[in-house]
């Protein structure tokens, strides 16, 4: 046999179902083989990994880069810098750039962006009112998925009408692409954010008050019955409130295929700390009242929420420390100080080390159609390994952080203890002994030519606008045809 371009030895392999020593041959960029210590022969490198851990490197749905249009917040050299820092290894990426990525021209531009990527990633493309005639288009040229604003945020894309949402769904399901959605309700929070406004008021709780649980209810249920009627797979990102588990759970129960996922800022923060932190609190949804992290920590580790995610949403530290808290930013980066926090967590008893697999890899790969690539240490899957210290005690400090332009996070100042020492992306280290890699820039593929969609399960279909209309189904048959 011939030798392995890369053996990593003596190390514990996580996976989303449990651990055990083992070596791991390493051949171009997937994973050779997996072997008791010392079984696996030769290499013509050789990596101690001897008491640490060694996880399938974390997947985020859900990252910001700001670029074309912000990029004096972050492009995708230093956003994927940070995710190689934290042992994130796939990410995908959020059309609210400007312009966003709402057409096959603009998602080409964007390509063209992240070929300085250091990690592998997926771009998100837009469903908004005023293009669901560039959905087809869109999948054509390479979106990984789908992002719909049901409420206004970063950027102030205008949230579609129900009416070109059901549309969207119905074009999107044909091809099974997920559709994430920002389930928070645009009318009444404008409602609300008017009326508060007007009585002058501008603190950061009141940027709950504008956005209170309800919005999320609304929306949740609402882009489940879409979901349902249409066969379209979705997911709920952001979850921040115990009350949207409720349509959740429902829509779950009832065969939707709805997935759902938290960030650390909802599972750690509370009400309690606005006072502490201010605007830098400011994140959409907000975070909120201390009840509701128990349910959350809670729907983690029973499966109704199934992901993890950053919601890495970098701005400048004026923007964040902007006094009136309906102008300052909105979120903070994340990708850096996911794997840290979430370790500690683990660290704390809160979830066991293989559940934090199953939602930062496992659990992100399978919604998201990257198995058996991505998402677990296999034969024949990528190498994408973070390699973690469990005992490593930190303090997180914003100065620190890879993001260079936007280094502002409410987590400054915490004490975590669990730290990726090493990242790999398709077999070469991206980050070795805490150090990025300076070589890995433009390493980072698209994963939409890897992707696998469950085959498509249109539901009412013979009620869709392009049937009723006569225009043509996605396979290039009309519906008569089909029936026929
Ligand atoms: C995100 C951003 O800044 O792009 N901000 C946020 O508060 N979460 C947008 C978003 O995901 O809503
Ligand atoms: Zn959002």
């Amino acid at each position: 046999m011939a030798p392995f371009d890369l053996l990593i030895t003596g190390g514990t392999v996580v996976t989303h179902e449990g651990r055990f020593r083992a070596d791991i041959g390493v051949t171009g960029e997937v994973i050779a083989a997996i072997g008791v210590p010392g079984s696996l022969g030769i290499a013509m490198e050789v990596f101690d990994a001897s008491g640490l851990h060694i996880l399938p490197g974390a997947i985020d749905v859900h990252v910001h880069y700001r670029d074309p249009g912000m990029a004096h917040k972050e492009d995708w050299d230093t956003g994927t810098a940070a995710a190689a820092m934290g042992g994130v290894t796939t990410v995908f990426e959020m059309p609210n750039t400007f312009p966003p990525t709402a057409t096959p021209e603009a998602l080409a531009d964007k390509f063209r962006r992240a070929s300085t990527a250091r990690v592998d990633f997926g771009l998100y493309g837009l469903l908004a009112e005023d293009n669901i005639d560039q959905l087809e288009g869109l999948i054509a040229g390479g979106a990984a998925a789908f992002k719909c604003f049901m409420g206004n945020t970063t950027g102030n894309l205008p949230s579609p009408s129900t009416g070109a949402m059901l549309e969207g769904f119905e074009i999107i399901a044909k091809h099974g692409h997920r559709i994430s959605l920002h389930a928070e309700t645009a009318s009444i929070m404008a409602w609300r954010q008017a009326k508060l406004m007007a009585a002058g008021k501008k603190a950061p709780l009141d940027h709950l008050a504008a956005r209170p649980a309800i919005v999320a209810i609304e929306a949740v249920q609402r882009a489940a019955s879409l979901a349902e009627w249409t066969g379209a797979r979705v997911h709920v990102l952001h979850i921040s409130s115990a009350d949207e588990l409720r349509p959740l759970r429902e829509a779950q129960a009832r065969g939707v295929d709805i997935t759902g996922e938290t960030c650390p800022c909802y599972l750690m923060l509370d009400t309690g700390d606005y006072a502490r932190l201010g605007p830098v609190i400011k994140v959409n949804p907000p975070v909120r009242e201390p009840h509701h992290k128990a349910e959350l920590w809670a729907a983690l580790n029973d499966g109704t929420i199934g992901l993890i995610a950053t919601d890495h949403a970098p701005h400048t530290p004026e923007e964040k420390r902007n006094p009136d808290i309906w102008e300052a930013g909105a979120g903070f980066p994340g990708v850096e100080t996911l794997m840290p926090l979430m370790l500690d967590a683990v660290a704390e008893g809160r979830l066991k080390l293989e559940q934090l697999v199953r939602i930062s890899a496992y659990n992100p790969a399978s919604a998201f159609g990257l198995l058996p690539h991505k998402g677990q240490i296999a034969i024949g899957s990528h190498a994408d390994l973070a390699i973690i210290d469990l005992g490593a005690e930190t303090v997180i400090d914003e100065a620190k952080l890879h993001s260079l332009r936007a280094r502002v996070t409410p987590f400054h100042g915490k004490r975590v203890r669990g730290l990726p020492l090493h990242t790999l992306s398709r077999g070469q280290f991206v980050m070795k002994n805490r150090v990025l890699v300076e070589s890995s820039r433009g390493r980072g593929r698209s994963v939409h030519t890897l992707q696998k969609m469950p085959t498509a399960k249109p539901r009412r279909v013979e009620q869709s606008l392009a049937s009723l209309l006569g225009s043509q189904g996605s396979d290039g048959t009309t519906l008569a045809q089909q029936k026929a």
